[in-house]
């Protein structure tokens, strides 16, 4: 049995922690096995390449070097941990995947169409059965991740390239809507949850779990 491929996506501050938390309770009230993981990261040598992403110190990194690790990262968790999961009927929910980097790399970092290109090679063309898009204002959601801590490498970055990446996101959801859910992220942490609930079971229904 083949398992599931799910990720959540979005700017920061969307939320998207706690709505994996409901996900996993989601499909382990249902009796399976589920890996939650995320991006940058998820494996360690994953986990050590994100810490060069997010480093504050790194602020000289090109972007074409930043998009490189992210794939990078990405290559190692696809084979290590992803697939392996998938292939054990696991379902498998990741915070971020590729989506993020032609969100934050092609349209934040203005790459363009390179970035699908390289992580078509990082990922084996693996595709998210499904994706939850928490669409929120960027500036909402900057004043939302600053009051949770310090910024990261990304988050520090100016609100245009942050309108950038929302529209990256836009776009994404707008020609793929079978596979992108957009999920307003301003309504309560309950009806996002039964929206995403919602979304879930027709999933399920349409695969026979
Ligand atoms: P996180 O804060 O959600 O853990 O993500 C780390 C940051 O990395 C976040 O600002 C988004 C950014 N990012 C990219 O720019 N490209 C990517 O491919 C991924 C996965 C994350």
């Amino acid at each position: 049995m083949k398992g599931l491929f799910i990720t959540l996506e979005g700017g920061d501050g969307a939320g998207k922690s706690t709505q994996i938390r409901n996900i996993e309770r989601f499909f382990t009230e249902k009796g399976l096995s589920v890996v939650h993981t995320r991006e940058p990261g998820g494996t360690p040598i994953s986990e050590k390449l994100r810490g060069i992403l997010l480093d504050n110190d790194n602020s000289e990194m090109d972007p074409v070097t930043e998009m490189m690790i992210y794939a990078a990262s990405r290559a190692q968790h696809v084979k290590e941990v992803i697939m392996p999961a998938v292939q054990r009927g696991e379902v498998v929910i990741c915070d971020r995947f590729v989506d993020s980097s032609v969100a934050y790399q092609a349209y934040g970092r203005e790459l363009g169409d390179m970035v699908r290109d390289v992580n078509r090679y990082a990922t084996g063309g693996l595709t998210p059965d499904i994706t939850f898009w928490l669409d929120i204002d960027p500036a909402a959601g900057r004043a939302r991740a600053a009051k949770a801590g310090a910024l990261d490498r990304l988050e520090v970055e100016k609100m245009d390239f942050h309108y950038r990446v929302y529209e990256g996101y836009r776009r994404i959801a707008e020609s793929e809507p079978d596979r992108v859910k957009r999920i307003d992220a301003s309504d309560t942490v309950e009806s996002i949850r039964d929206h995403i609930y919602e979304c879930l079971e027709e999933l399920c229904r349409s695969k026979g779990i």
